[in-house]
């Protein structure tokens, strides 16, 4: 089948009160993990390409894998969705590319770090609602700052000063038109999360609850979730890392927020730590190996594995034959006549 439109996929998931994962992939061996995930528990999926990811694989390659996967794995709904655009210009890009959907992050200046007006966010991501819904292209907004900085796509602020307004969240979503709202409830990118297992103290579920309550058919998006589980840590240290002791997003948390209106939730950083304790044990083991496909094989099916577990917890799994995916420009013309912004 062909990419589906984000919007599709989550209004989906909205009817069957599931959560969908955005799994962020740079190389070939990440997409086939997820497919394979993917086929395994029968999941639609979304599959999200940061900026740096784009840079990193020349995004031609990487759009050219994508096709790859939709071929070869045709019982799968895939949004391929562009994860933390800073400006207009890199959604109008992906777009142009063939991604089903695009993320414009104007709670951030185009460097990725700075904070924005509202206003300024307001017009950047109306003007990009204008241009992707023209052409049946899905759009995320977010509204409040997400912290960590180290990847580029946070402020380094505190997060918790920098939450989603509910009242703000309901006039942002109406003057853009957006199709899902990241909000920003003490989450960042990256391990370092929380010092210790996060309580309603650094992580404010509650917001989501009063959110949806106030936007029950808007889909809300959940970034910086990776659990970072302890598992997971403990491989690439047992191997020679130095993850320094730190704690991600419950499960359960997130669950909590699906039952609340979440239905796109990010993870990057668990496949990561995956990939890397793989990859750091067959080096331990064997030192003498060179071969990049005797660490990259394992590395692989550590993500699949992870990425499994994430899709049965949110309850994407079982759902990928529930539709039929939209072309986009039927996705154009419903935006034109439901009279959606854009
Ligand atoms: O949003 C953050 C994702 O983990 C992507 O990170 O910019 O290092 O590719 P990246
Ligand atoms: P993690 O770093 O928690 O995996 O978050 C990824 C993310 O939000 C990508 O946009
Ligand atoms: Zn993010």
């Amino acid at each position: 089948m062909p990419m589906v439109s984000m919007r599709q996929l989550l209004d989906e998931a909205s009817k069957g009160g599931y959560g969908v994962g955005a799994f962020n992939v740079n190389n070939m061996e990440q997409i086939q993990a997820i497919m394979e995930a993917a086929r395994e528990t029968r999941s639609p999926v979304i599959i999200q390409v940061s900026r740096g990811a784009r840079k990193y694989s020349q995004d031609r390659f990487l759009f050219h894998l994508m096709l790859a996967a939709v071929e070869l794995y045709p019982e799968i709904p895939v949004a391929l969705h562009q994860d933390h655009g800073n400006s207009p210009e890199t959604c109008r890009s992906a777009i142009d590319m063939g991604f089903t959907s695009v993320m414009m992050d104007g709670s951030l200046l185009a460097d990725g770090k700075t904070p924005a007006t509202y206003e300024y966010n307001v017009q950047v991501t109306r003007e990009v609602v204008e241009l992707a819904h023209a052409r049946g292209v899905s759009v995320e907004g977010e509204l409040g700052v997400l912290g960590g900085i180290e990847d580029g796509h946070g402020a380094g602020v505190d997060a918790m000063a920098h939450l989603t307004d509910p009242d703000q969240a309901v006039d942002f979503v109406e003057k853009t038109g957006i199709d899902a709202l990241a909000v920003a409830i003490g989450t960042s990118h990256g391990a370092y999360k929380f010092t210790r297992k996060p309580d309603g103290a650094v992580l404010a579920m509650e917001r989501i609850v009063e959110i949806h309550k106030r936007l029950p058919s808007t889909h809300l998006v959940m970034h910086g979730s990776s659990s970072v589980p302890k598992e997971l840590q403990d491989i690439v240290n047992q191997y020679g890392g130095q993850i320094k002791p730190t704690w991600g997003v419950p499960v359960e948390e997130i669950q909590l927020g699906i039952r609340n209106g979440v239905r796109k939730i990010n993870v990057d950083t668990d496949n990561r730590l995956a990939m890397t304790g793989a990859i750091r044990k067959v080096f331990a083991d064997n030192p003498a190996e060179f071969d990049p496909r005797t660490y990259l094989k394992p590395a692989r099916d550590a993500m699949k594995e992870v990425v499994k577990a994430r899709m049965i917890a949110f309850g994407q799994a079982g759902h990928a034959a529930d539709y039929e995916p939209l072309p986009l420009e039927e996705m154009a013309k419903r935006y034109q006549t439901e009279a959606v912004v854009g």
